[in-house]
């Protein structure tokens, strides 16, 4: 077999599954209201949480960027490519999570992927909740760490894998979690996690990817939601969600963020990012912290779109968050689920084996700030159409 027929071989036996991506195309912007593959929809399966993509403000400055900076930046950080917009981020990342510094990456996955295994080596205990995300899981791997893993959320065993690390006097231990979980919305018990893992005197790292813009006062993330501010080591998130640009970065001590540009591979050996880029995820920091009404009306549209399919007799699982399963059980229900919906104008993904668990494939939907109480509506209209037809929700 040669090549090109391996790599065919490999895809096809994905589709044969089901398990290949069918990538549609997003023509134009990510608005409640989109164009996608040709056919007008409801936006439901993006993490622009805020709406802040399509922003005024944020494109002003990236457009303003461009002009006084420049396309790219024309090296990594630590050559010749930090530019006084990537120290004016950072300050603003830091001002905006109480730390005292933060790191900016080009991405949350090159945040994690970059910071785990140098933080951690040999000698140290890397301790991971079940479900956390697949960037954390490729950080882990790349840790010379030993590493244990706990039930998802469950303390007794987060505290039973501490309790026995005891006898083993690692050099440092690193719980690792998840704020908000990608698949069903629930929140990590940040304020347990704390005490125990302090108890055994381990450090917390925290990924907010999806918490970033979503929880806490403005959308300053879990930290801010559980009110810990200067007890969490080490918080991680992105810029590609609730903020609405791209980007990720590690906020901590100035100790942390000397460690970090000086030991992190994915920050040291790639091109940091652009300056619109850049100058857009301050300006969208700059935005939050002025004004908490999107926040607020993110929360609105939420809790108004969980009730109503509450109402109309679906299980939306442990969600908490934006982030809503409709949870379907099979695989081919999911799919089958997401395509009549696509049918019915309305854009959200199924997620079947093995993003999660065999029997617990579900659509999951995301609503966000910009979402007018129509698009909800037509959205909830074609839900319940589809289930109908389905035969899942009120009979
Ligand atoms: C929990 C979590 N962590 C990290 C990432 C990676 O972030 P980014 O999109 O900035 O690479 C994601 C995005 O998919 C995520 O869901």
């Amino acid at each position: 077999m040669d090549f090109e027929q391996f790599l065919s071989s490999e895809v096809n036996a994905l589709r044969d599954k089901n398990l290949d991506w069918k990538v549609r195309t997003l023509e134009g912007s990510s608005v409640p209201r989109a164009r996608v593959s040709g056919k007008d929809v409801i936006m439901l399966c993006s993490n622009n949480y805020l709406g802040l993509s399509n922003h005024p403000e944020l494109k002003e400055a990236a457009i303003k960027a461009i002009q006084t900076h420049g396309a790219g930046s024309g090296s990594v950080r630590v050559i010749a490519g930090t530019q006084d917009l990537h120290l004016k981020l950072e300050k603003t990342i830091a001002r905006f999570k109480h730390t005292p510094a933060a790191l900016y990456f080009q991405t949350g996955f090159a945040a994690n992927q970059g910071a785990i295994p140098c933080l951690t080596g040999e000698g140290d205990l890397l301790i991971s909740d079940e479900l956390n995300h697949g960037s954390i899981i490729d950080g882990v791997r790349l840790s010379k760490a030993e590493r244990a893993i706990f039930k998802h959320k469950n303390m007794e065993d987060l505290e039973r894998v501490l309790k026995e690390a005891k006898a083993k006097n690692h050099r440092n231990v690193f719980v690792i979690t998840d704020g908000v979980f990608s698949m069903d919305g629930d929140i990590a018990p940040l304020d347990k996690i704390e005490k125990i893992a302090h108890e055994y005197g381990a450090v917390i790292y925290v990924d907010d990817a999806h918490g970033d813009g979503v929880l806490g006062e403005h959308g300053r993330g879990i930290v801010s939601h559980f009110k810990l501010e200067g007890k969490i080591e080490m918080e991680m998130g992105t810029f590609s969600k609730g903020f609405g640009v791209v980007g990720g970065y590690v906020a901590g001590s100035q100790a942390l963020y000397d460690y970090l540009q000086n030991k992190a591979r994915s920050f040291l050996l790639s091109g940091s990012a652009p300056p619109a880029t850049v100058a857009a995820c301050t300006a969208s920091l700059e935005l939050l912290e002025s004004d908490g009404s999107l926040v607020a009306k993110l929360w609105e549209n939420t809790k108004y779109f969980k009730g109503q399919l509450a109402a109309m007799g679906f299980d939306t699982g442990e969600s908490e968050t934006p982030i809503t399963p409709i949870m379907l059980g099979e695989s081919k229900l999911a799919q089958d689920f997401a395509s009549k919906l696509f049918e019915e104008g309305v854009f959200a993904l199924p997620i079947v084996f093995p993003m999660v668990a065999q029997g617990k494939a579900r659509i999951r939907t995301m609503v966000t700030a910009a979402h007018s109480r129509q698009d909800l509506d037509d959205a909830l209209s074609a839900i319940e159409k589809v289930g109908k037809k389905l035969g899942v929700g009120k009979k």
